[in-house]
C-alpha cells in the first residue's frame, strides 16, 4: 500500500512529521508492508497533515491527522482507505480539487517532488524536449502567445521581457528567479519549490535555452529554509540526471544553475534590489530604466522572473500556446495561483482561470471566515494592495478590471477580515510596514511612510481631522508619484481604499469626505 504524507512546510508545522513517524510505527505493529511518499502539499491548508492511501478507487485522503489518531485510524482500516470520521473521501473528487484548473500546480501534492521517476511519469520535461528542438526566438514567440503575464504581481507580458534579453546581444547573459515572495498571505511559490521543484528548474531551463542564458539563480527568502533545502537538493539530482549543466538533454545547451538565499528585506522582493543582494551588495533600489533585460546582473541581460511565472512555461511549451490561452479572460490568459488567507475557514491554494470572482474564492471554496462573522473585506495582492469591500466580491479576477476598480491582483494573495477588523489600524499598519521596510534611497517613501503613521494617529485622535485628512492625501499623492519603487509607490493603495470604503473607522472623518 502506498500512503502519502506532505513533506511541505505548512503541513510540517502541524505536525506532519509526527504523523509520518506515526504511520509507520503503527504500521510495523500491524505487520502491514508500507510505501510511505513524502508529497507536496495539495493546498488544502485546512486538512493539513493530510493523509492519503492509494486505493483501486483512486487515493482516498484523511485529515487533518494528528500524529494521536493515527494507532485509530489504522486500526479502522485506513491502509485499506475505509471509512472514518477523518476521512474525506477521493481528494481528486473534493469540490476544492474537481474545480481547479491546475496548470502549474498539476504534480504539486500529487508527486514525490525529488523523484526523476515521479517527474517525467507525470509530465515533466516535455515541454524542456520541445523547446530544445526549436529555435530560441520560436520558444519566445510561443511563450508570448500564450499571453502568460508576469505572475510576481506586475503582470509584464512575459514574452515581450524575453524577446527584449533575446534582442540584446550579449556574451553573457542571466535568468534570475524572483523566489523572495515576502507579501503576506503569499505561499504559492512556496509550495511549488517544496512540492514540485523540478517544474522550476525545467522552466528556467527552457527561459535560458530562448534567450541564449547560460547561468541561473534562484533567489529565495531566509525564512523558506525548506524551499531552500528542497531546491537545493533538486538542482543536484537534475545535474545527476543531465538535466541541468554542459549538454542538457543531449542537445548541447548549457546552463548552471544555483540557490541564492536572501537576508531577510522585504524589498530584496523588488527585482533591481534582488539583482543588488544577488551581486553581493546591500539590498537597495536601482533606478530603472535601464531595465533588467537590457542591464541585469552585473549588467548583463537578465530575465527576472517570479517561480509562478518560470513554473508555467513547460505546460506552455509542452501543450502549445493556445491551449494555455484558452483560459482565462480578456487580456488575463491562462490560470492564476489564487493564496486565500487570513481569517478564513477554508484557506489554501487554488488555481483556476482568470476571471473567477472574489465572491466565489472567498465565500463558496473558501466558506467564509474562520470566525463566522461576515465577511468585510478582502486585501488582494499583498500588503500593498488596496483592500476590497464585500460589496465588490462580484469583480472577475482580472488585471485590468481591478485596477480599473482602483485595485490590484498582484501575486493572487487573498488576506480576508471579518466585521471586526479596524480599517483606520490597517492604514496605519501601511505606513507602518512601508516605514520598517522602505529601502531608504528616496524621500517620499523614507520620510513619507514615516509621516504617514503620525497624520494617521492625528486623524484617529480626532486632532484637525479635516486639516489631516487633506495632509494625508497630499502624502499618498507624494508617494504615489513621487516613489522610486512599488514599496513607496504602492503604500498609497491600502490607505487610501481604507478611506475610501470604511471611512467610518477613522471616527472624525466627516461622512463622504473619504
Ligand atoms: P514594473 O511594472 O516596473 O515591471 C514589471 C516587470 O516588467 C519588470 O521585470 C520590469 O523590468 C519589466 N519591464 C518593464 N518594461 C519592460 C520593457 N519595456 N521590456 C522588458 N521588460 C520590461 O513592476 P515592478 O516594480 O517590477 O513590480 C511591481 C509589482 O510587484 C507590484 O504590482 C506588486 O504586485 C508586486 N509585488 C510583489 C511582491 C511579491 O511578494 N510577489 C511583493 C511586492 C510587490
Ligand atoms: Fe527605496 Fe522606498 Fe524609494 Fe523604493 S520607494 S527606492 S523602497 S525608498
Amino acid at each position: 500500500t502506498t500512503i502519502y504524507v506532505p513533506r511541505d512546510s505548512a503541513a510540517a508545522s502541524v505536525g506532519a512529521d509526527e504523523v509520518a513517524a506515526a504511520i509507520r510505527g503503527a504500521a510495523r505493529e500491524a505487520g502491514r508492508d508500507i510505501r510511505l511518499v513524502r508529497n507536496g502539499s495539495r493546498g488544502m491548508l485546512w486538512m493539513e497533515p493530510l493523509v492519503e492511501v492509494e486505493t483501486d478507487r483512486g487515493r482516498v485522503g484523511y485529515g487533518p491527522v494528528r500524529p494521536g489518531s493515527v494507532p485509530g485510524l489504522i486500526d479502522s482500516g485506513m491502509l485499506d482507505g475505509a471509512d472514518h470520521e477523518l476521512c474525506q473521501g477521493l481528494v481528486e473528487e473534493l469540490p476544492w480539487m474537481r474545480d481547479q484548473q491546475r496548470l502549474c500546480f498539476a504534480r504539486v501534492g500529487v508527486t514525490d517532488p525529488l523523484s526523476t521517476d515521479d517527474y517525467v511519469a507525470h509530465g515533466g520535461l516535455a515541454g524542456l524536449r520541445a523547446a530544445l528542438e526549436r529555435e530560441p526566438a520560436d520558444v519566445v514567440a510561443e511563450v508570448t502567445d500564450s499571453g502568460l503575464r508576469g505572475r510576481g504581481g506586475a503582470g509584464f507580458p512575459a514574452g515581450i521581457k524575453w524577446k527584449t534579453v533575446l534582442d540584446t546581444p550579449g556574451e553573457l547573459k542571466f535568468v534570475c528567479c524572483n523566489a523572495d515572495e515576502g507579501d503576506s498571505g503569499t505561499f504559492a511559490d512556496r509550495m511549488l519549490m517544496e512540492g514540485d521543484p523540478f517544474c522550476l528548474i525545467e522552466g528556467m531551463t527552457i527561459a535560458a535555452h530562448s534567450v541564449g542564458a547560460t547561468e541561473g539563480y534562484i533567489y529565495i527568502r531566509s525564512e523558506y529554509p525548506d524551499a531552500v533545502d528542497t531546491m537545493r537538493a533538486a538542482i543536484d539530482i537534475a545535474y545527476a540526471q543531465g538535466w541541468l549543466g554542459t549538454d542538457i538533454l543531449g542537445s548541447g545547451v548549457r546552463f548552471d544553475l544555483s540557490v541564492r538565499v536572501g537576508a531577510g528585506a522585504y524589498i530584496c522582493g523588488e527585482e533591481t534590489s534582488m539583482l543588488e543582494s544577488l551581486e553581493g551588495k546591500r539590498g537597495m533600489v536601482r533606478p530603472k530604466p535601464p531595465i533588467p533585460a537590457i542591464t541585469g546582473l552585473f549588467g548583463k541581460p537578465t530575465i527576472v522572473n517570479n517561480v509562478l511565472t518560470l513554473a508555467s512555461v513547460p505546460t506552455i511549451l509542452s501543450g502549445g500556446a493556445q491551449a494555455y490561452a484558452d483560459h482565462g479572460m480578456e487580456r488575463s490568459r491562462g490560470t492564476q495561483v489564487f493564496q486565500i488567507a487570513g481569517n478564513i475557514k477554508h484557506g489554501g491554494v487554488f488555481e483556476t482561470a482568470f476571471g473567477i470572482t472574489l465572491g466565489d474564492l472567498v465565500n463558496g471554496y473558501g466558506g467564509g471566515t474562520l470566525s463566522g462573522r461576515p465577511v468585510r473585506a478582502a486585501q488582494v495582492g499583498g500588503p500593498l494592495g488596496s483592500y476590497v469591500p464585500a460589496a465588490q466580491f462580484e469583480l472577475p479576477t482580472d488585471y485590468e478590471t481591478f485596477a480599473e476598480a482602483d485595485a490590484m491582483l498582484g501575486h493572487g494573495g487573498i488576506v480576508v477580515f471579518d466585521d471586526t477588523v479596524d480599517m483606520a489600524a490597517m492604514a496605519r499598519f501601511a505606513m507602518e510596514f512601508c516605514a520598517e521596510e522602505s529601502c531608504g534611497k528616496c524621500t517620499p517613501c523614507r520620510v513619507g511612510a514615516v509621516r504617514g503613521v503620525e497624520v494617521i494617529d492625528r486623524i484617529t485622535s480626532g486632532e484637525e481631522p479635516d486639516a489631516n485628512l487633506a495632509a494625508l492625501n497630499d502624502l499618498c499623492e507624494v508617494m504615489t508619484d513621487g516613489s522610486l519603487c512599488a514599496m513607496g509607490g504602492l503604500t498609497p493603495n491600502p490607505v487610501r481604499s481604507a478611506l475610501l470604503h470604511f471611512a467610518e473607522d477613522f471616527g472624525h472623518v466627516p461622512t463622504g469626505s473619504g
